[in-house]
């Protein structure tokens, strides 16, 4: 029973439901406040509570989000993602809202007419601010929960969830040797996914790679939709060199140039960081990493290309239904 209570989405379900509460009290509170402050105390340190303890709430709130956003599987849509990423980024303002209100409401009661006044109209925008930025919050938690099933058993996962990595060859065990099994034979263990194979690296054959006709083609093809100029996933944009190498939020830079093994790129082409790219898809081919891998070992080039152009023709079309292909 307390296990339950202690998954993390059900906590955070639990939870959210007090700053959303105390935020809709909050908002005839302070307007009260406003009529009756200069006769009744009470009222305005009442609501100063009420913003403290949704201040607390906002940020317990915050803190159980992140940990249910972690028991997310990785495996969820990209325009789930999105959702749950604005979710969260709404969420974490909550507690500011409320602690700014808060601090507005505790100024009210020096004793000075003029700025009391100033403070609770203050204090009376701030607080309809709050309660309507929880709206907003809730209604994106409320689509995720009710429309997607996060955080339920029935958690829609993209539809080419990546197959599970094949177990390892193991060597066929002799006959006499079952007789007594002392040691179990050995699991695959799933948090050692099976990595792209990897080929050496002939400078010269890498000289010859290019970057708009060899590298970009495989980025366009199996990247764009999702690491393009318009909200790029994990702010990584794959629309020029320069933004490559620059990486995202997670992995900067994304490419070391001249060290194709210890870039994040490959790292995550290869599945040696997880989720493997291109998410929620097949792996790309052993002879595609190749070339990226050529290219960045032979310095991550530019070359002559403009690969602008190449991007806004193939990503007007793309961003229209960026997920319209993986729902079919
Ligand atoms: C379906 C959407 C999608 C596709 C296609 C995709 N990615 Fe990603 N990518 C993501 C998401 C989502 C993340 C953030 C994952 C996380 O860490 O939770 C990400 C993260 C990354 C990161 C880490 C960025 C950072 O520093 O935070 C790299 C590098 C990356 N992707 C490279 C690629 C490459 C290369 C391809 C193509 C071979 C690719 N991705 C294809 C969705 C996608």
């Amino acid at each position: 029973m307390l296990e339950t209570l202690f998954r993390p989405q059900l906590l955070h379900a639990v939870l959210v439901h007090f700053p959303v509460a105390l935020a809709i009290l909050g908002v005839p509170v302070v307007y009260l406040c406003a009529l009756y402050a200069s006769n009744s105390r009470v009222l305005v340190r009442l609501a100063a509570v009420i913003y403290a303890v949704l201040t607390l709430f906002a940020l317990l709130a915050m803190f159980s989000g992140t940990a249910a956003r972690r028991a997310v599987p990785a495996t969820v849509d990209a325009e789930v993602w999105e959702l749950i990423h604005r979710h969260e980024w709404m969420g974490s303002h909550v507690w500011m809202f409320a602690a700014v209100t808060t601090v507005l409401l505790v100024l009210s009661f020096i004793q000075l007419n003029w700025f009391r006044v100033l403070v609770i109209a203050l204090a009376m925008a701030t607080s309809l601010a709050t309660a309507i930025w929880v709206a907003m919050t809730g209604h994106y938690g409320g689509i995720l929960v009710y429309e997607h099933g996060v955080g339920t058993p029935y958690v829609r996962v993209a539809d080419e969830a990546p197959a599970e990595p094949d177990p390892p060859d193991v060597e066929p065990i002799p006959e006499e040797a079952i007789d007594e099994p002392e040691e179990p034979a050995e699991e695959p263990d799933p948090d050692e996914p099976e990595l792209v194979p990897v080929e050496s690296i002939d400078s010269e054959a890498a000289a010859e790679v290019q970057f708009e006709s060899d590298v970009w083609p495989i980025l366009e093809q199996h990247c764009l939709t999702c690491h393009g100029d318009t909200r790029p996933s994990s702010g990584f944009r794959v629309t020029s060199v320069e933004a490559i190498i620059e990486g995202g939020d997670k992995a900067a830079p994304g490419v070391i140039p001249g060290e194709p093994d210890d870039s994040p790129l490959v790292q995550y082409i290869r599945g040696e960081l997880q989720p493997q790219m291109p998410w929620g898809e097949d792996p790309l081919d052993p002879d595609e990493v190749h070339v990226i891998r050529q290219w960045i070992a032979a310095g991550a080039e530019d070359g002559e290309g403009d690969i602008e152009e190449l991007v806004d023709e193939s990503e007007e079309t793309d961003e229209d239904a960026p997920t319209d292909e993986r729902e079919s």
